[in-house]
């Protein structure tokens, strides 16, 4: 299914045109609203990539868009340190009530918009957008990931940015995990469908959250499919390299 069509020119990617009629619905998302109940512990341990998305803003110039905004545990320091509102889009309503709540406690702007990100429209193309925490993998299939895609590229400027992050999928480390407890950072059980390149995460007060993961190739796939540009792959948030051992991909690609 394509939500959009698009054309490129000398000039880089045009907006593309939008179909509202075949416009993503919110109920398709994975995250169950239980989740933002227990966001402050479930994101407890996850600090590293708040510098790199900040060294990144400060990089650009034009729109911030953080997709997947969650509660703004990225995008307020973000618009703290560039002193520019930044968009953040997300699907849940009770993350978004979270996210406003944060940012006026922390007195910075935050343009929240209650959406899909694969029906991402924005009305100025962006310098940067950016999506921590792996939440690009709660877009099922490589189709999902790929509408996404297209919209990101036509909805950032020649020269912009866009970055992510997303766990490198290992067999042996997911044997480990299959069928498990975990007390922390909030008691949960977590389970494989190898076939479905998935993993839930069940929170043992009620609530699932799903996660798709992706190869290297279909990531570069995708952003070939898009007409983006890599321009880092990293291991980690410190900017090592990807190796063999790394269990992240950091991305930053660029708009031509
Ligand atoms: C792990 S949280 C990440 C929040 C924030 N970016 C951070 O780094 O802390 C995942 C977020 O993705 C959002 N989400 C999941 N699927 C989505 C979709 N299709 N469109 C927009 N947001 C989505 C959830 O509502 C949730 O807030």
């Amino acid at each position: 299914m394509m939500l959009a069509s698009g054309w490129r020119s000398k000039e880089g990617w045009n907006c593309r045109r939008h179909r509202p009629e075949r416009a993503l619905t919110l109920a398709s998302t994975s995250w169950d609203e239980e989740f933002s109940d227990f966001y402050d512990e479930w994101s407890s341990d996850e600090t590293a990539d708040v510098p790199f998305y900040v060294g990144l803003a400060r990089e650009s110039s034009g729109p911030i868009v953080e997709l997947a905004v969650g509660d703004g545990r990225v995008a307020i320091p973000v618009a703290e340190a560039t002193g520019r509102p930044v968009v953040g889009i997300d699907s849940s309503p009770a993350m978004l009530e979270r996210a406003r709540t944060r940012a006026a406690a922390a007195g910075v702007q935050l343009d929240l918009r209650l959406s899909d990100m694969r029906n991402l429209d924005l009305d100025e193309q962006a310098g940067l957008i950016y999506c921590p925490f792996r939440a690009l993998l709660h877009l099922p299939t490589w189709g999902d990931k790929r509408l996404l895609f297209e919209r990101v590229a036509a909805s950032l400027r020649p020269g912009g940015r866009f970055a992510w992050n997303a766990f490198a999928f290992d067999h042996q480390r997911a044997v480990g995990f299959e069928g498990g407890h975990f007390e922390t950072p909030v008691p949960h059980s977590v389970t494989y469908d190898v076939p479905d390149n998935r993993v839930d995460m069940k929170l043992d007060g009620g609530g699932t959250s799903s996660l798709w993961w992706a190869t290297k190739n279909e990531w570069l796939g995708l952003l070939d499919v898009a007409g983006l540009e890599v321009e880092a792959l990293y291991g980690d948030f410190d900017r090592t390299p990807l190796t063999a051992m790394s269990r992240e991909y950091v991305f930053v690609a660029g708009a031509p």
